[in-house]
């Protein structure tokens, strides 16, 4: 289910014929459309992973509105229907964004207090608050996924994109936002799909939180830059701002913690070097189809 906001159709291509995948275009803050898809399934759903939610921070940061709508009532009108049609678990993919600004301080699972510094966090923080309220009440399991900055394809948005974009406009230069130093650790999408399944099979609580995440520290603006440049227009200028934020909202270092995850079992194939070598290729790619 999907609102088309910003997915497109087209992304599901592979899947269409395959005999257990439907695909609705429906609003999923919008109750009474998702009940009448949901209970007119043949099989009843036991299961909902919900990954919706607005994914352009400075938007939500411009218009709250956006936020609120798209990134918490959707997990609040899924809630009420998992609690109308007694569906059990339910899979969040919630954002290292709920923890805000902590410096260098290692940022694990219980650390706090839990400041986001954007909307979009706030309304992922309201969201998981409104996740564990919802296992004392109804759900029989919940998984809390943190994700980091992810990437791969089909990308709508990020960092990698904005790259190529803008070097597809003005292949001499490629401006940056911020100076560059803005350090992160990045997850190829594919090692995050992993990541979640492994965590809903092997994860027994009936609450369950995890940071997702490569094991190191991340890279650089500067190197992904690079990257972009060397793959799309190798003679470009490279020009920075010199602000250490990309725009408001921005995090512009990361000490993400990985080590619950690490201690299940799970570790990803990829680290953020060979993560954003790998996405940059494949997203211009895509924008060379595009
Ligand atoms: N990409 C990242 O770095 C990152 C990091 C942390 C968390 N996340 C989370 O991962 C999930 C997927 O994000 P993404 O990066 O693939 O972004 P995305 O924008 O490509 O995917 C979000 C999807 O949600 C859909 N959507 C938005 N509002 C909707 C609504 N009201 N009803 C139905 N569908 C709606 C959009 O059309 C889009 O297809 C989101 O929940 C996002 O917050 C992503």
């Amino acid at each position: 289910v999907d609102n088309l906001s910003r997915g497109r159709e087209s992304f599901l291509a592979s899947l269409a014929n395959h005999p257990d995948f439907q695909f609705h275009a429906v609003d999923c803050a919008d109750y009474d459309a998702l009940a009448k898809v949901v209970s007119g399934l043949a099989t009843p759903v036991t299961n909902i992973w919900h990954l919706a939610a607005n994914s352009d921070i400075p938007g939500g940061i411009a218009d709250p509105g956006i936020d609120l709508k798209d990134t918490f009532l959707t997990t609040f009108q899924l809630l009420k229907l998992a609690r109308d049609l007694k569906i059990e678990n339910f899979h969040f993919a919630s954002s290292s964004a709920i923890y805000g600004d902590l410096g260098d301080l290692a940022v694990h699972e219980d650390v706090g207090p839990l400041q986001p510094i954007s909307n979009y966090g706030a309304m992922k923080l309201a969201s998981e608050a409104q996740i564990r309220a919802a296992v004392e009440a109804y759900l029989g399991r919940a998984d809390i996924f943190r994700f980091p900055n992810v990437i791969g394809v089909p990308a709508t948005h990020g960092v990698i994109v904005d790259f190529v974009q803008k070097l597809k406009a003005t292949p001499d230069e490629l401006q940056v936002l911020g100076d560059g130093t803005q350090r992160k650790p990045y997850l190829h999408v594919e090692d995050l799909v992993d990541a979640m399944l492994f965590i809903s099979d092997r994860a027994d609580d009936r609450y369950n939180v995890y940071n997702i995440g490569p094991t190191d520290i991340g890279v650089s603006v500067q190197f992904i830059a690079e990257t972009v440049r060397d793959r799309v227009s190798p003679e470009a200028r490279i020009a920075y701002g010199t602000s250490n934020r990309g725009w408001v909202g921005d995090v512009p270092r990361f000490n993400y913690s990985t080590a619950r995850l690490s201690g299940l079992g799970w570790a990803p194939q990829l680290g953020s070097r060979e993560a954003v070598i790998k996405a940059v290729d494949q997203i211009a790619r895509q924008e060379a189809v595009d």
